[in-house]
């Protein structure tokens, strides 16, 4: 019999593919379709900063790397800023209407808010919490100033919350290893690799600056890939692997890199809820066909940390790779 249950922030998961925070989870209809076609869980769309602050004045000592005034311009106008009100209804309602995990998320920036809206989602039932915390490292500051940005968010929001919390990062950081360190020192029970920043992209007619594709592609994989195979023995703390997972294949492989659960939204928008059911089809076949009975029998199996000599068969394959070109 074979079984892709998986144990995720302390969850029962009946599949390893999540529903990643975007607009197809920013309604019960589709949490609801999320769950008809195999999700493991949901994350609901997230609740964005700007929406709480755009009637606050900002906190001065917080707003040196992100906060901008044209952002919470923008949530004035589309009056997203009545936002915490519906988003607490909406995790409620999702709640009474699937069975699967619920999983809130925010999009934060600094620690101000977390605490306090943390223990109202926590009223609303949510099973746990995602932290999408949007700190882009560009200052020519110490690296360590940003990175401790990101640990206050996470104590903050530890301190007043009881919830299972994953925090989902970009990138973008100078050392990985030691930066997910502190993550989890910080209170993070899973870390979602990778948030997929806004893509910059140049109009050369108009001159302007332009929003690039707004879909991965399943290039991208490669990131999550190599982050989550290098950290998923060392860390002790769960990863779930986000970006350019598109296919049923791509879950494998994100399994066998030792990701405990993935994230997808790009290859949803392109396919479909469908893509979902395809995903468990084609992971269930494939653990048939190599003999696994449960997802414990192989996660992480290709991670480095089961590796003899991890960055010398990098070095290898790299070396391969570009002396074969001529
Ligand atoms: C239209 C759209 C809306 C998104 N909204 C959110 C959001 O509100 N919160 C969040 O954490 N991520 C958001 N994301 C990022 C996705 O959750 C995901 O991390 C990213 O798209 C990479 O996964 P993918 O390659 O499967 O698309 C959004 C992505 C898209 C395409």
């Amino acid at each position: 019999m074979t079984t892709t249950t998986v144990r995720y922030l302390g969850l029962e998961l009946t599949s390893p593919v999540i529903l990643a925070s975007s607009g197809l989870s920013a309604s019960v209809d589709g949490v609801r379709r999320a769950e008809e076609a195999g999700a493991g869980a949901v994350v609901l769309k997230s609740l964005f900063e700007e929406q709480i602050t755009a009637d606050a004045s900002p906190d001065e000592e917080e707003v040196d790397y992100s906060i901008h005034p044209e952002a919470e311009q923008y949530i004035r106008e589309m009056g997203m800023h009545l936002g915490p009100n519906e988003h607490l209804r909406l995790i409620a309602v999702a709640k009474e209407n699937v069975s699967i995990p619920v999983i809130a998320s925010v999009n934060c920036i600094t620690p101000r808010w977390w605490g306090d809206y943390g223990r109202q989602i926590a009223t609303t039932g949510a099973d746990a919490l995602e932290l999408n915390i949007a700190l882009m490292p560009r200052e020519r500051s110490d690296p360590r100033h940003v990175e401790s940005a990101y640990c206050r968010i996470i104590e903050q929001v530890r301190a007043h919350v009881d919830l299972p919390l994953a925090v989902k990062i970009g990138p973008y950081f100078t050392n990985l290893p030691s930066f997910a360190s502190r993550l989890r020192d910080a209170g993070a029970d899973a870390l979602v690799l990778f948030n997929r920043f806004y893509q910059l992209d140049i109009n050369t007619d108009a001159m302007e600056l332009a929003p690039g594709y707004r879909f991965s592609t399943p290039a991208e994989l490669h990131t999550p890939l190599r982050w989550t195979s290098i950290l998923s023995g060392e860390l002790g703390c769960e990863l779930a692997a986000s970006t350019g997972i598109h296919t049923g294949t791509d879950v494998v492989k994100m399994l066998l890199a030792g990701a405990t659960a993935v994230q997808v939204c790009s290859a949803v928008y392109q396919h479909g809820y469908e893509r979902i059911s395809e995903m468990n089809t084609d992971l269930i076949g494939w653990m048939k066909a190599h003999g696994f009975a449960r997802i414990a029998d192989f996660r992480g199996r290709l991670n480095q940390a089961s590796s003899d000599a991890p960055e010398a068969h990098e070095r290898l394959q790299y070396i391969k790779a570009l002396t074969g070109i001529s």
